[in-house]
């Protein structure tokens, strides 16, 4: 059956930085389903040509693949539309029905709504398809892709989920979480559950503690507005670094499908300890970066973290007593995502003569980006003389191991939506449950009870605090910039 991708919000950012190139490349790679077509929709008045003409621009800056390949572009554009149209006006919408029959020339298709507008228009998009019939299933499957924020607490993405329910069922609705389309963010599933050896010592009996690091070296940029209503606990806490916890945590799925898999990362989030607002306090730190507040769009007293690092426990029999440390920041030392497990120490120090001092446990290190790889650390007797050790590591790399182009993120995730497979997509309550954990945070960070926000200066790992925090629970976090080769 042909595809049809209608993008709201069609003249923004996200369709001509990350979707048309994305799609794009799919195409470039004989990978997107024939027949896809793509309509845009927004308030801009542009021509099919116009559009196309534009895109053409930004796809070229932002495909990332070198040379562009003109042909192929010339193919792909034949198929992208636009229509004009308010999202407030419901006869634009009339308006929009009538060119997808037209593009579709009345045959059955499926259609997929993408919202990459602002989330202030989920909700009237979702109305408007619901009242002009644009949702109902007799002409082919309709499916919807709710992208981030999906909400701003608990609350409100309850309700969001709750207007979508009114017109969507849960299978058709599709929520986006970029850092699932990774490649090694996948692999980890790989990793897990494809090979036996790291099974048995993926538990509280031989796993210290992890750490989960999302650092980004941009600042916040001309993003400040946005930013400090968010902060980074909204911004990346909620959704990717519980993503990136659940697929470490989770436990192996009876089948490799959406429900399934969702299941096992809903039981992790429904394991973690709840905190109350006392609790949430000790379980965290915050920071901002010097120099946040004269940030385009930020006010010159904000008290928003740029910065934040909590623990949270996870109460059941595989990892009960385990910490999970998650960190994330900007205008931090380095771009760098990576899981680290770290393990414990052996119960008994046998070479304590040949070394210096205190040794470090082993590690495994999952380099999510952007040196993708994996690492696993550990002791080797020097050459030599007594029996003197060293840290070293075996290694994994991607870029060593497979030529290819490591995919984009919105490359695999588009096309699980046009085969309707939602596995790496967030369900209502895995987004619900999420919130759940990281509310308590946003409140105890935005009280007035709380002392002035620590700064750290660019370039560093977050503030002192972060550093002495960890050490009074006696670990230290693993700070390492990538190599890249
Ligand atoms: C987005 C956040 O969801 O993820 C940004 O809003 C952040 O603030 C981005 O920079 C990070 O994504 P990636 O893929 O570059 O790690």
């Amino acid at each position: 059956m042909p595809h049809t991708i209608v993008i709201f919000g069609a003249s923004g950012d996200l369709t001509s930085r990350k979707l048309v190139p994305a799609l794009y490349n799919l195409h470039r790679a004989g990978t997107l389903p024939p027949e896809t077509r793509v309509v845009g929709f927004s308030r801009t008045p542009h021509s099919d040509e116009a559009w196309r003409a534009s895109l053409r621009e930004s796809t070229l800056r932002h495909a990332g693949q070198e040379p562009f390949d003109e042909s192929a572009w010339e193919a792909f554009a034949e198929s992208l539309f636009y229509q004009p149209g308010d999202i407030g006006h419901r006869e634009d919408f009339a308006r929009l029905a009538e060119r997808l029959a037209e593009v579709e020339e009345s045959h059955a298709s499926t259609r997929v709504y993408y919202l990459a507008t602002a989330p202030q228009f989920y909700e009237p998009v979702v109305a408007a398809l619901g009242d002009e019939g644009l949702a109902g299933e007799e002409n082919g499957p309709r499916r919807i892709v709710v992208e981030k924020p999906f909400g701003t607490d608990f609350q409100t993405a309850r309700e969001l989920n709750a207007q979508l329910h009114a017109v969507f069922h849960e299978d058709q609705v599709f929520r986006i979480d970029h850092y699932l389309g990774k490649e090694s963010v996948q692999n980890m599933l790989a990793l897990r559950f494809a090979n036996t050896i790291f099974e048995p010592i993926w538990n509280r009996r031989y796993i210290d503690h992890v750490q989960i690091t999302v650092a980004e070296e941009v600042a916040v940029g001309r993003r400040g507005a946005y930013y400090d209503t968010a902060g980074v606990l909204r911004d990346m806490f909620q959704n990717h670094l519980l993503q990136l916890l659940m697929v470490t945590a989770m436990e192996a799925p009876s089948r490799y499908n959406a429900t399934a898999v969702r299941n096992e990362k809903v039981k992790v989030l429904e394991s973690i300890r709840p905190l109350d607002l006392r609790e949430v306090a000790g379980a965290g730190v915050r920071g901002q970066y010097r120099g946040y507040l004269e940030e385009p769009g930020v006010p010159s007293d904000s008290q928003t973290a740029t910065f934040g690092a909590i623990r949270l426990e996870i109460d059941n029999w595989r990892w009960q007593g385990v910490p999970f440390y998650l960190r994330s920041g900007k205008a931090m030392s380095c771009r760098t995502t990576q899981i680290v497990i770290g393990f414990r120490e052996p119960p008994l120090e046998l070479f304590a003569g040949g070394g210096s001092g205190h040794r470090e446990a082993n590690r495994l290190v999952i380099q999510i980006q952007p040196a993708e790889g994996i690492q696993l650390h550990f002791h080797t007797k020097v050459p030599g003389d007594g029996m003197r050790l060293t840290y070293t590591d075996l290694e994994f790399s991607y870029s060593r191991e497979f030529a290819a182009r490591l995919p984009e993120a919105y490359e695999p995730l588009l096309l699980d939506v046009l085969e309707g497979d939602a596995s790496l997509f967030a369900r209502a309550d895995e987004v619900e449950q999420s919130w759940e954990i990281i509310d308590p945070f946003v409140r105890a960070w935005a009280s007035v009870d709380m002392p002035p926000i620590p700064v750290y200066e660019r370039g560093d790992w977050g503030p002192l605090a972060s550093v002495e925090w960890m050490a009074a629970q006696g670990r230290t976090w693993f700070d390492q910039c990538p190599v890249l080769t």
